[in-house]
């Protein structure tokens, strides 16, 4: 079988490690190739992966919303993401999906937090925001999404309960939101180059389960602080491995050898030192 990765850049990404680690520990003979595609390639990228008979492939920046006029289905959860990063060939037609935001509540549930009842912060409004925003609001919890442009914390609260989810918005600072908040969630780039975070947590309660989904650095400055306040803390990497998870078995149809992945990861992580990870 043949899968792959494509967007641009995909040189750094830590997905085929991760997937064939997968193949092999199932005896399953497939590859999972990087295919570097343009946003204005697209079309001659998917071609080339039918015409070269993939089952599948995940599709990362700056193509995950630009695929889907070309795809033949796709599912609920991809639909109210307004995204997909997984596409699978199923009887000749192509069908799309999104598992970053079950992989983020995936990532959670290992860890053993308690969706019911809740409230998140996240804080950013792009993409992954997104998937995150709708997949916690269809678990019931209300959410709140902080942007540096409010416009789009507005509209992305909009997305959010159009779809039946509990969601307001404001603007990136401290705000009396910090003590309310049960899940606080970083999904901008701040931090990914060692930067100081825009605010401090000063005053947050312990109780706060605190996720970065930067996963290099480890410890973003951000969650360093958050951890000295002695809260919860997570950072992206298990939510790239869920992710993947996910997107493996709805590509095979079966149960993913996911301590196989993850060991996979991990060492894939490790040996790309200059990584600079954009997270996928
Ligand atoms: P992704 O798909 O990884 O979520 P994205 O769609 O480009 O990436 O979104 C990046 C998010 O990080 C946005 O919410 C962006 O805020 P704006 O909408 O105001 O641009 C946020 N972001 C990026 N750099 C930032 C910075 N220096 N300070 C605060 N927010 C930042």
């Amino acid at each position: 079988m043949k899968f792959a990765i494509i967007g641009d850049p995909v040189d750094h990404s830590l997905s085929p490690q991760m997937h064939e680690a997968g193949f092999k520990a199932v005896g399953l003979d497939a590859v999972y190739q990087r295919i570097p595609v343009k946003n204005s390639e697209i079309g001659q990228g998917v071609r080339y992966l039918l015409d070269n008979r993939y089952d599948g492939w995940n599709v990362t920046y700056p193509l995950k919303e630009a695929i889907i006029p070309l795809l033949d289905r796709v599912t609920p959860e991809a639909l109210d993401i307004g995204a997909v990063n997984t596409v699978k060939r199923v009887d000749g037609y192509l069908l799309g999906h999104n598992t970053d935001g079950e992989g983020f509540v995936q990532s959670l549930i290992t860890k053993g937090f308690e969706f019911s009842g809740k409230k998140a912060v996240i804080l950013g409004a792009g993409g992954a925001a997104k998937a995150i925003a709708m997949t916690l609001a269809k678990k019931g919890l209300d959410i709140l999404i902080l942007n540096r442009n409010v416009e789009k914390a507005r509209w992305l609260a909009g997305q959010v309960s159009g779809c039946g989810g509990k969601a307001s918005w404001g603007c990136l600072g401290i705000g009396d939101w910090l003590q309310k908040a049960d899940l606080l969630i970083q999904t901008t780039p701040v931090g990914m180059k060692g930067e100081e975070y825009l605010f401090g947590l000063r005053g947050i309660s312990p109780s706060t389960w605190v996720v970065d989904i930067i996963y290099h650095p480890a410890v973003t400055a951000f969650l360093g602080d958050a951890a000295k306040n002695g809260c919860q803390t997570m950072n992206g990497l298990d939510m790239l491995l869920y992710q993947g998870v996910l997107a493996w078995e709805f590509w095979l149809n079966r149960d993913a050898p996911v301590s196989f992945m993850q060991r996979a990861l991990t060492e894939g992580l490790r040996s790309s030192d200059e990584c600079d990870c954009a997270n996928e």
